[in-house]
């Protein structure tokens, strides 16, 4: 199968400290792939050099085999390249379900607009409740969205970004700060993007219960560099990977 993303040989170093060196690595459709590694590694680098807010300093990008290297990062989210936080971020004092519409095509007004006309009606209004049953979030549309705690927030970030149809989705430690359930319904949401709609997904995530369950394929970073590849039973036994988690300790 074609890789959907791919990475090859990305660098990029911040000062004197090497957060990516010669990263290679590709994201099928409708896989879910872990980007793991201990803090500082480089994942959430590389999610920005995907999503085109970092440049790298040597290598490539590729979305469904075409070079975006030099593409910027609002006509990549428009291309079909997707992405959630690490902490939510939305428009405050401002209503749920226009944050969601304003999501949709985000850093793009006539983006925006096109899919403010096109998305106004029905169809965006029965996809986002088919994704809030799946997310367990029910709301009256006109509430504040400042008013929602953290782990809906969280939630509310993988629907906007499902919202937009992208073709890669970039999510960025969606288990941090949710409890068991909402990380079932996380898992449920990635579960329906990847395997109903064929989007190609790349997890950062620490939650090894997380990783071991949803990733098709895996890739681990420590200092910059991937240390490995495999799916979870090879990653999970694999002597570097482990010496590498001993040696980093802690976590955020
Ligand atoms: N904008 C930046 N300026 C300077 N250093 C940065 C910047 N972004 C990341 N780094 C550094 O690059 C390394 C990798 O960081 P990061 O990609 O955030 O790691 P991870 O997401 O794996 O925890 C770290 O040493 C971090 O301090
Ligand atoms: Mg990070």
């Amino acid at each position: 199968m074609k890789p959907i993303l791919r990475l090859d040989g990305i660098c990029k170093n911040f000062g004197g400290v090497v957060a990516a060196k010669d990263v290679t690595f590709s994201v099928l459709p409708g896989e879910v792939h872990g980007l793991i590694g201990p803090n500082g590694a480089g994942k959430s680098t590389l999610m920005n050099i995907i999503s085109g807010i970092y440049t790298a300093d040597k290598g490539s990008v590729f979305l469904d085999e075409k070079d975006i290297t030099q593409v910027p990062p609002y006509t990549r989210a428009r291309m079909g390249i997707g992405r959630t936080f690490q902490v939510p971020r939305f428009l405050q004092r401002s209503n749920i379900r226009d944050n969601l519409l304003l999501g949709t095509d985000l850093g793009n007004q006539m983006g925006y607009l096109n899919s403010f006309l096109r998305k106004k009606g029905t169809d965006f209004d029965a996809e986002l409740q088919e994704l809030l049953e799946i997310a367990k979030i029910s709301f009256d549309w006109s509430n504040d969205i400042s008013g929602l705690p953290f782990g809906k927030l969280k939630l509310l970030e993988i629907v906007r970004s499902m919202l937009g149809h992208p073709r890669v989705m970039l999510v960025d430690e969606p288990a941090a700060g949710l409890n068991n359930k909402e990380i079932e319904y996380a898992m449920d949401l990635l579960h329906l993007a990847s395997k109903k709609r064929g989007i190609g997904v790349l997890l950062i995530e620490h939650s090894m219960d997380m990783i071991m369950d949803i990733c098709e394929d895996i890739v681990v970073l420590n200092f910059g560099e991937v240390i490995a590849t495999g799916g979870p039973e090879a990653i999970a036994s694999n002597q570097l990977v482990i010496e590498a988690y001993l040696g980093g300790e802690q976590d955020d």
